[in-house]
């Protein structure tokens, strides 16, 4: 028998099929609601209880902590794997074979020039433009180097197209801090993994050699993968309502790299550092930032803490806790903020008002001391975070695709003036 769900509108009852997940999500199908109801509509500000679409990429079970890409638990994905091989996973379904690893990463090196009229844009940008603005409008304007749109019924261009954007954006995040930093526009060496290649393009000096510490290159590799998708959040979900139209793929994470932009989202990153920072500066007090947080006349937020869906704890959070004690020890850093960082954690822990309302630290909390550890600057930190959320964008985007979804087109609940009549302006 079906399962359904009845729904009472006005005395008059309505039966709706129920969609039933491979992890036994349930979900009621209200496809035919409008239709059958004579229009009437649901209102769920923040999509809080709405599925906008089915997806095998990302698995996240927030009550019980638990994160798996394509089935794959994110805590051996951040032990065991290379970000490639998570990408790759990521957007085709499976792990690559060493054959197929191997092919894609050398069509991911062979695309990996950026047409250098884009340095001309780099320049005309200020230094002191933020790196997410750079970085959305670079991504963006590669469309206008790019201009042949993917042939969705196609799985050799869409797969021409996943390569080159692999190629290409970390050439355009490494220009994106080398145009902040003064340094000279360079191009990548195709000698090296993809994240050692990063790290070289980011940081080398036009007069010395860039030597890879390892340290630095394995907590890069589990940060990326860390970051690499999280099903239907803000930016995920522009980049796949963008792609609905049919824009192209660079458009449609142009928008997806400014969604990820705000600190409510992955602008977190440097919000949690500056944070932290400001209590530094102002005696370390954590007890007086926590009654702030708590003060609903106050605007301050303790940012690093809440997510949307996990509301037990965040399984990055547990793994970037313990590799930003590992990154600091391993690199000799001692880093006052992270005691600031421990002790916050440690009063929101056994704080009602934090418990009550199941606020544990994000995926952001500790990503940022990580970055600082590693000479990131903190305004890249979204930057890095965009680097890692690149192959779960694209996945999302090519699953919209190839399942051909319709436009997405919320409806709304009109609550603005009725009907008016015109007045002239010298009537008013
Ligand atoms: N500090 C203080 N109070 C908070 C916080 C916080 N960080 N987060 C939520 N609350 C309170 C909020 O005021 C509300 O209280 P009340 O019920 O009394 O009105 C309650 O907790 C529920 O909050 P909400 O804003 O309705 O929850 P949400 O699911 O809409 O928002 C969130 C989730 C992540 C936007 C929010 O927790 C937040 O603003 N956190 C700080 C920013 C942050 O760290 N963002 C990174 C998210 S993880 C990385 C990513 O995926 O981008």
């Amino acid at each position: 028998m079906t399962k359904k769900a009845t729904l009472e509108v006005n005395g008059q009852k309505y039966e709706f099929p129920l969609s039933t997940g491979t992890e036994n999500e349930v979900a009621i199908n209200i496809n035919a609601l409008r239709a059958t109801t004579g229009g009437v509509t649901t209102i769920d500000p923040g999509f809080k209880n709405t599925g906008s679409c089915k997806s095998g990429i990302t698995f996240l079970d927030g009550e019980k902590g638990i994160l798996r890409y394509r089935g794959y638990s994110i805590e051996e994905l951040a032990e065991k794997a290379n970000f490639l091989e998570v990408a790759y996973l990521l957007i085709f379904g499976e792990l690559p074979t060493k054959e197929e690893f191997d092919k894609f990463h050398a069509d991911i090196k062979s695309k990996s020039i950026v047409d250098d009229d884009i340095r001309k844009i780099v320049d005309a940008f200020p230094k002191s433009a933020h790196p997410m603005g750079v970085l959305s409008s670079l991504t963006s304007a590669l469309t206008a180097f790019n201009p042949t749109s993917v042939n969705v019924d196609s799985e050799e261009d869409m797969y021409k197209s996943v390569v080159r954007i692999l190629g290409k954006f970390p050439v355009l995040v490494a220009w994106t801090l080398r145009k902040k930093e003064g340094l000279p526009l360079d191009y990548g060496d195709n000698n090296l993994g993809y994240v050692q290649n990063v790290l070289k393009m980011m940081f080398k000096k036009p007069n010395e050699e860039y030597q890879q510490n390892p340290i630095i290159v394995n907590a890069l590799n589990k940060l990326l993968i860390l970051h690499a998708d999280h099903e239907q959040n803000c930016s995920t979900s522009t980049v796949r309502i963008v792609g609905s139209s049919h824009a192209g793929l660079f458009a449609s994470l142009s928008a997806g790299i400014s969604a990820l932009w705000g600190p409510l989202h992955g602008g977190a990153n440097q919000a949690v550092l500056e944070m932290l920072e400001a209590i530094k500066e102002d005696g370390g007090d954590t007890k007086k930032y926590m009654a702030k947080a708590k003060d609903k006349n106050d605007p301050f937020r303790l940012m690093g803490f809440g997510h949307r869906v996990y509301k037990n704890f965040d399984p990055r959070a547990k793994i970037i806790k313990v590799a930003a004690d590992e990154v600091l020890e391993d690199l000799g850093v001692e880093d006052p903020i992270l005691d600031i960082a421990k002790g916050l954690e440690q009063e929101a822990l056994k704080d009602s008002y934090f418990v009550d309302r199941k606020l544990y630290p994000n995926v952001d909390f500790y990503s940022g001391i990580i970055y600082r550890a590693m000479g990131i600057p903190l305004d890249m930190f979204t930057v890095m975070f965009a680097l890692g959320r690149l192959p779960g964008w694209i996945g999302q985007w090519r699953e919209m695709r190839l399942n051909k979804e319709p436009i997405g087109r919320p409806r709304q609940l009109y609550v603005g003036e009725t009907y008016r009549q015109f007045k002239p302006l010298e009537k008013r």
